[in-house]
């Protein structure tokens, strides 16, 4: 009986420490999660942003079916060289529009806002002065 007893005692024990360990395992999770969440901007890379990569990579996924072509959709609007996209960038207007700041139309027209990560980039790159890299 006494053996019995300890042996339930121990399964007891063990069931109790896995339960706490997974409890601890889906409060870390958890904790991480919101970490990435609050900390999101910090953890973008806008060091090693360059037009080629990051800028055109953004625009093409949202922007150029509206802003590249002819630009019917996108009021005549054309973002496809990096011509095109230096004017609306050193003119404070490409920033804006993404940044969905008051009195600008707000892009990608009809769409979700770009994620921060993206925008950061963006306005990194306007920062460095436009570079053809
Ligand atoms: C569904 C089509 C569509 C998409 C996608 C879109 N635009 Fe536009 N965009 C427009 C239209 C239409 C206008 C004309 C102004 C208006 O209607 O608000 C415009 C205007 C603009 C302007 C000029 C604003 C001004 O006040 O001069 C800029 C800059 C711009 N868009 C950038 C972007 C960028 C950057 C993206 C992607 C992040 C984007 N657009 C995505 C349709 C679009």
């Amino acid at each position: 009986m006494r053996v019995q007893q300890t042996i339930e005692t121990q399964i007891m024990k063990m069931k109790l420490a896995t339960a706490f360990s997974c409890m601890i395992y889906v409060l870390s999770s958890c904790y991480y999660d919101k970490e990435e969440l609050l900390y999101g901007i910090e953890k973008c890379d806008t060091v090693n942003v360059k037009y080629s990569v990051q800028i055109v990579n953004t625009l093409t996924a949202n922007c150029l079916s509206c802003h590249g072509g002819d630009a019917s959709a996108g009021a005549g609007i054309r973002l496809g060289t990096y011509d095109e996209v230096k004017a609306q960038a050193v003119s404070g207007t490409l920033l804006n529009v993404i940044s969905h700041n008051p009195g600008f139309s707000q892009m990608p027209k009809g769409g979700a806002k770009l994620p921060n990560c993206r925008i950061e980039e963006i306005r990194a790159w306007i920062q460095n002065g436009t570079p053809n890299n």
